[in-house]
């Protein structure tokens, strides 16, 4: 069986290191394919593929047309909206997640980039603090609650919203619960985003629900650049000079937002939230594990593609 890694942004080689070993105790061979740029060579490599591990890299129809042999794609993180799920169900793969494996250090860039934000991109100047504010999370999952227990250290104010997670498990986290986004937004001095990117909410952190912001308002983003209305936030942030936006995801309008907004908007050069060696080795050694109990003896749990 040949399992590949195909990580355009590689991991930690350490992480690398715990993968091959579960593969190879498994008797699997590992192939690595990292930082291979254009889709042709990832055409390639998958071509005997049994099994692939991945992170943002992009599984559509293609790659699987390619890859005759293939049996399973582990997307080592939470958001799979780069797999083509269904493409993958007619294609008879299982497509899996490792959710909660890289949460924690995604959790901490968000704080990162608040702090960068309310200290004037450290210019010098006078900036504020976190601790008494108001902290919105928009979206209750691993990284929510990760953000929810860093927020207590800095002594803010907590609130979430969160469609599909009960009040109750919400608030026995010392969180208030809002009935809606509309409402975290009107109440929040900073909105830390952690929605996945799906039809629904595609585009949905728009013009009328950033303007609900209090004066001197922060988004955040760690999640997903598509959950942005770029040219609304655009506009808002022309007629408000008061919010500021931070991300890690760049957005594809980022030469305007950064000629623009000088000094109230920062982008990382690349996602780096799920970048660190401990994250890689969690979601890394997850996958290849969850490729192992699949291959093995046929374990479908983490599977998203029912
Ligand atoms: C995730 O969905 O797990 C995070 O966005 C991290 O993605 P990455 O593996 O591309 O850094």
């Amino acid at each position: 069986m040949k399992v590949l890694v195909a990580t355009d942004k590689p991991f930690a080689k350490v992480a690398v290191d715990g993968i091959r070993k579960e593969i190879e105790a498994a008797g699997y061979e590992l192939v690595l394919l990292e930082k291979y740029g254009e889709k042709a060579k990832l055409l390639e490599a998958v071509k005997d593929a049994n099994a692939i591990i991945i992170r943002s890299d992009i599984i559509d129809a293609e790659v699987l047309d390619a890859a005759k042999e293939l049996k399973i794609v582990v997307r080592a993180g939470a958001g799979y909206d780069n797999v083509d799920l269904e493409a993958a169900t007619a294609h008879n793969v299982c497509v899996m997640n490792t959710p909660g494996q890289n949460s924690n250090a995604v959790a901490e860039l968000a704080f990162g980039l608040m702090v960068m934000a309310v200290r004037n991109m450290y210019n010098g100047t006078s900036g504020t603090e976190l601790m008494g504010k108001k902290l919105g999370i928009h979206a209750y999952g691993n990284v929510g609650r990760n953000v929810a227990r860093i927020a207590k250290g800095f002594g803010m104010e907590i609130y979430a919203f969160d469609a599909f997670c009960p009040k109750e498990v919400i608030e026995k986290d010392g969180v208030k619960a809002v009935g809606s986004a509309e409402e975290l937004y009107s109440t929040c001095d900073v909105v830390s985003l952690h929605i996945p990117a799906t039809a629904e909410t595609k585009n949905s952190i728009n013009y009328a629900l950033v303007n609900k912001m209090p004066k001197g308002g922060l988004l955040v983003n760690t999640a997903r650049k598509e959950v942005i209305n770029e040219a609304e936030l655009i506009q808002l942030m022309e007629e408000r000079t008061d919010l500021k936006y931070m991300t890690d995801i760049m957005p594809a309008a980022n030469e305007t937002f950064a000629a623009k907004f000088a000094g109230r908007y920062f982008s990382t050069p690349k996602k780096m939230g799920a970048q660190t060696a401990e994250a890689n080795i969690n979601a890394g050694i997850a996958a290849a594990k969850q490729i192992v109990g699949f291959l093995k003896d046929g374990c479908e749990k983490f599977r998203v593609n029912k």
